[in-house]
């Protein structure tokens, strides 16, 4: 089967920063799986380098457009060699190739009645490059980005857009996985539902802008940026299909439609509808899925050179390394919502998930194969049957409910839910077996060789599964247990071996090297409450019951959850006691939002309200401290109902 996944393009008139490369490893992440799936994959990315933004940033550098636009690409294509991502094509709208792909569909949309010449008159926002209606301005700016718009009378030609509506509406409704995530699925039909769609002007006069591709029909005009741009996912499988779409030397496969175009949301518009539009007018067939994700900011505050904020992804991977920030990203956040990011934030992830769940579960099963079997995997014993190593071949078997549940999430791109999955139910799971198997007592040699087999080929299948996310750790795990293959290579060939014994390990010699995932030093540690040693309270630390009555505890259920502006560390929350109340708890560092709705929790219902970063709160959620300092949320055993009275 094929595979096409697409990023944006991206504007080369500035740096490539954290938001760029997140969409682009969101679709590495899609490209890897399904090429480990044996599909034949074409993941495109580029850049956008025609019209007035990049005109502008190189005459600003003193450049010509085409020069800056040669010097900036470099900056994108670095990046993405040193994140590790797997496009097989890059597309620039400069290329000859995509130029006349362009050229032709205007001409055919042209030569159709599709496009028309008019005289128009409006407010145009230059940073924006967009026309707006007198009704469409906010106190007289653009509605967009708030800044000055000036007057334009001009002639222009417009797309016929407007006629698309009802079809485009129609589209949306009776496909429900065409615009994800439902949220922006929603915020479109509702755009198409309460406003009449317009034409679109898809030219620029050459007198005023002659960065771009000009029209076939009019040499005095240029194409409308978006225009040129969204085109490139079409123009792309034109010129620029890898050779494994070739078969006996010709081109056979076509790549179209896109599977995913993956984009953030500040772009949907222009993929949801006007790309939408265009190709209904052009007869070309739909793409199966947009994705709009989320945006990320910085510490509570929007992403820009003027707060001097940009988060730089190439500093990152030189700081905490490729991995961990790749892991981080889609760790952190669901893709869709909205996130924050902070070092301290990656450094807590680096730490406990991979420095200690995964690295620790690699380091420790290599010391005991290399203590106790000299260093070389055991053969399993197909007649020692142990509960534990039972429910882990339960686990890959691909009959099974978690791999399926993994699959299904993917294809859903919900990044977040595979990684939680895979570390709640075999990372950890085999850590647990660690500690409830103790392979150091062990005194039957082969129930230890179980043992160390069972750790050894989980570590193996674990690897594959995270290939994706962390490609070469995944790989450095298979070289440290001694597997000479290339994960991305052999696996597309034997599907077999990503099933529980479907790959002989046993035998392989172990080479234990540098810890996966040294742990980083933390920029502050978080302060610990100092607390007496247990045992030594005073006496009067002792309440009376009649003390502790006045204390009214509740049960409650979270019904919404979402990060307070500017905070890592608190969340408010409109929690179900019997009543619905808004509560603001300083859990913002150990749980994202997500994964406490719909939790039955405990809460004090009768504090003091109190205004914590100007939200208040009414009541109080009870929570454990662990180890390392996070709070560990107070859960009820059974379902019990909102607003039960704890005694
Ligand atoms: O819009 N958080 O290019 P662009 C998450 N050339 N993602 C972010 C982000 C943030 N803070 N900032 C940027 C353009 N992005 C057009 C696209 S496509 C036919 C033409 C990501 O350089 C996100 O994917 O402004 C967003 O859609 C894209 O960068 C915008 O990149």
């Amino acid at each position: 089967m094929k595979f096409f996944v697409t990023t944006p393009i991206y504007y080369v008139n500035d740096q490539p920063h954290i938001g760029h490369a997140y969409t682009t490893l969101a679709a590495d992440i899609l490209a890897r799986y399904q090429r480990l799936k044996g599909n034949k994959v074409f993941f495109l990315t580029g850049t956008d380098e025609h019209g007035q933004k990049v005109a502008e940033a190189a005459a600003l550098k003193g450049r010509t457009p085409g020069g800056h636009a040669d010097l900036m690409v470099g900056n994108f294509k670095a990046l993405w060699e040193k994140l590790n991502i797997s496009n097989n094509a890059f597309i620039r709208t400069t290329d000859a190739g995509h130029k006349k792909v362009v050229q032709e569909l205007l001409q055919s949309l042209h030569d159709k009645g599709e496009i028309v010449k008019r005289t128009y008159s409006g407010w145009y926002c230059t940073p924006d490059e967009r026309f707006w209606t007198e009704k469409d301005l906010m106190e007289g700016k653009c509605p967009d980005c708030g800044r000055d718009v000036e007057r334009i009378e001009e002639e222009n030609y417009f797309f016929l857009m407007s006629k698309y509506h009802g079809r485009l509406r129609e589209h949306i409704e009776k496909n429900p996985s065409y615009i994800m995530p439902e949220t922006r699925r929603n915020e479109v039909l509702g755009f198409l539902k309460h406003q009449e769609l317009g034409d679109l002007c898809i030219s620029r006069p050459k007198k005023r802008l002659s960065w771009g591709i000009p029209l076939p029909f009019d040499e005095n005009f240029v194409t409308y940026v978006w225009f040129d741009a969204l085109v490139n996912y079409y123009s792309a499988t034109k010129y620029l299909l890898p050779e494994s779409f070739k078969e006996e030397g010709l081109w056979v496969i076509d790549p179209w439609p896109a599977e995913h175009h993956i984009i953030g949301k500040d772009i949907l518009t222009t993929h949801a509808v006007y790309w939408s539009a265009m190709l209904m007018a052009l007869e070309i067939e739909l793409p199966k899925n947009i994705f709009a994700h989320g945006w990320w900011t910085v510490e509570g505050r929007k992403m820009s050179k003027s707060f001097g904020n940009m988060i730089d992804p190439s500093e990152m991977a030189d700081r905490y390394g490729v991995d961990a920030l790749r892991y981080f990203l889609f760790r952190e956040v669901p893709f869709g919502l909205d996130g924050d990011f902070s070092e301290e934030a990656l450094i807590k992830r680096t730490n406990t998930d991979l420095a200690n769940d995964l690295g620790n579960l690699l380091s420790r099963t290599l010391t005991m194969i290399e203590k106790y079997r000299g260093g070389i995997i055991p053969e399993p014993d197909d007649t020692y049957t142990n509960i534990k190593e039972e429910f882990l071949k339960v686990m890959f078997d691909p009959t099974q409910e978690p791999l399926r549940h993994i699959e299904e999430r993917l294809s859903g791109l919900d990044f977040h839910a595979v990684i939680r999955h895979f570390w709640d139910n075999v990372i950890n799971k085999a850590n647990e077996y660690i500690a409830d198997s103790e392979p150091w007592k062990v005194k039957n040699e082969k129930q230890l060789s179980n043992i160390l087999f069972t750790l050894s080929e989980s570590l193996r299948i674990i690897a594959v599964y995270l290939s994706p996310f962390m490609p070469s750790s995944a790989q450095e795990i298979w070289r440290q247990l001694g597997i000479e293959d290339t994960i991305d290579v052999v696996i597309p060939e034997n599907p077999a071996y990503m099933n529980w014994g479907g790959y002989a390990v046993s035998g392989k010699k172990v080479r234990k090297g540098n810890a996966l995932f040294p742990r980083i030093e933390a920029k502050k540690e978080p302060e610990k409450e100092a607390r007496p040693p247990a045992g030594s309270e005073p006496a009067d630390n002792i309440i009376t019951i009649e003390d502790f009555a006045k204390v009214e505890l509740k049960t409650g259920k979270i019904m919404e959850a979402e990060r307070v502006k500017k905070s890592d560390k608190l969340i408010r929350l409109i929690i179900d006691t019997g009543e619905m109340r808004q509560v603001v708890a300083g859990i913002g560092k150990a749980y994202g939002p997500e994964e406490l709705l719909g939790k039955t929790v405990v809460v004090v219902t009768n504090l003091k309200p109190a205004k914590l970063m100007g939200v208040e709160s009414h009541g109080m959620l009870l929570a454990a401290t662990d180890d390392s300092g996070s709070p560990v949320i107070l859960l009820t055993e059974k379902e019990v109902k909102p607003g039960a009275r704890i005694k």
